[in-house]
């Protein structure tokens, strides 16, 4: 796989760590790379604060010894970036706010010790232990503490599909100056869309009823369902939590013709675009 094209979106992120099982890190990780790298530049000339908030951080299966290949690693050396940057090319003096949210015990004590290491005047990181949502009114705390007017880019990669339900996102990122990608992971999901004690897990992640019934109507094994759920999420995110435009991104199972990941950002779906395009 080659995304060392000669663009200004080229990623910086060494593949060599990724290799052996975790291609689809790497794609998931360049997305992120260059959607928050782009996103910082553009409203950090308008916002006073950005924040970047990953929910379910990790560290996860991350081989760099300093966290290189792990999404809050990645986060907050673009927000380094895009701080300097910002200042360098406009004047503008942005403040940027990492947050990140572990529920292990064990992975905590790395996140934590990362953090406190990374942070500096400009950029500060913060480590909070438990699950994200549990986590939200000290979330929402920190970020209205960043600045006059923060601005949140929210990155939501948990394994499963049940530790994010829809109502209780809502609160957190139906706002103007919010931004979420969120990984769903398509394989989980429909492995076990037919057992019913688990049906209300699907009803919390849609917030819709209809949703599951209309998933298990479709044929397994077919990528039809897979492609319904992604487009169900779509549309309560849009229908839920009033985000206009909603876009997707497939990211495909390095050795399997199957999905195995899908993503959705809120806005500006030609980045989204234009790194999937560099990866090919
Ligand atoms: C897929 S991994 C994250 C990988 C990371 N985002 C990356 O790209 O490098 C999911 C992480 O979420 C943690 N986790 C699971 N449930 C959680 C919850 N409810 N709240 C916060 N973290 C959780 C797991 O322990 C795991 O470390």
């Amino acid at each position: 796989m080659d995304c060392l094209g000669h663009s200004p979106l080229m990623p910086k992120i060494e593949f060599s760590n990724y290799e052996g099982g975790r291609e689809q890190a790497y794609v998931k990780h360049c997305l992120l790379e260059n959607y928050l790298a782009q996103l910082a530049y553009r409203v950090g000339q308008k916002w006073d604060a950005i924040v970047y908030v990953d929910g379910f951080a990790g560290p996860w299966g991350a081989k760099d010894s300093s966290f290189a290949d792990a999404s809050f690693g990645i986060a907050i050396r673009v927000l380094k970036d895009a701080v300097a940057g910002l200042k360098e090319k406009y004047g503008k003096t942005a403040r940027g706010l990492c947050i990140f949210v572990e529920k292990k015990p064990a992975a905590f004590v790395k996140l934590n010790a990362f953090a406190q290491s990374a942070s500096t005047e400009n950029v500060r990181a913060t480590a909070l232990q438990g699950r994200f949502i549990e986590r939200l009114p000290d979330i929402q705390k920190l970020v209205a503490r960043a600045g006059n007017s923060p601005f949140k880019f929210v990155f939501l990669d948990q394994k499963g599909w049940a530790a994010a339900p829809i109502e209780s996102l809502r609160p957190f990122v139906a706002e103007r100056s919010c931004e979420i990608l969120f990984n769903l992971m398509t394989s989980f999901l429909t492995r076990f869309v037919d057992t019913e004690t688990r049906a209300e897990s699907y009803y919390r992640l849609f917030g819709r009823r209809g949703v599951l019934e209309r998933i298990r109507a479709l044929p397994k094994g077919t990528g039809e369902r897979e492609e319904t759920a992604v487009k169900e999420y779509c549309k309560s995110l849009r229908e839920i939590c009033g985000f206009r435009y909603v876009a997707e991104a497939v990211i495909l199972d390095p050795k399997q013709e199957r999905f195995v990941t899908t993503w959705f950002s809120q806005q500006t779906i030609r980045v989204a675009l234009k790194c999937l395009r560099l990866l090919r």
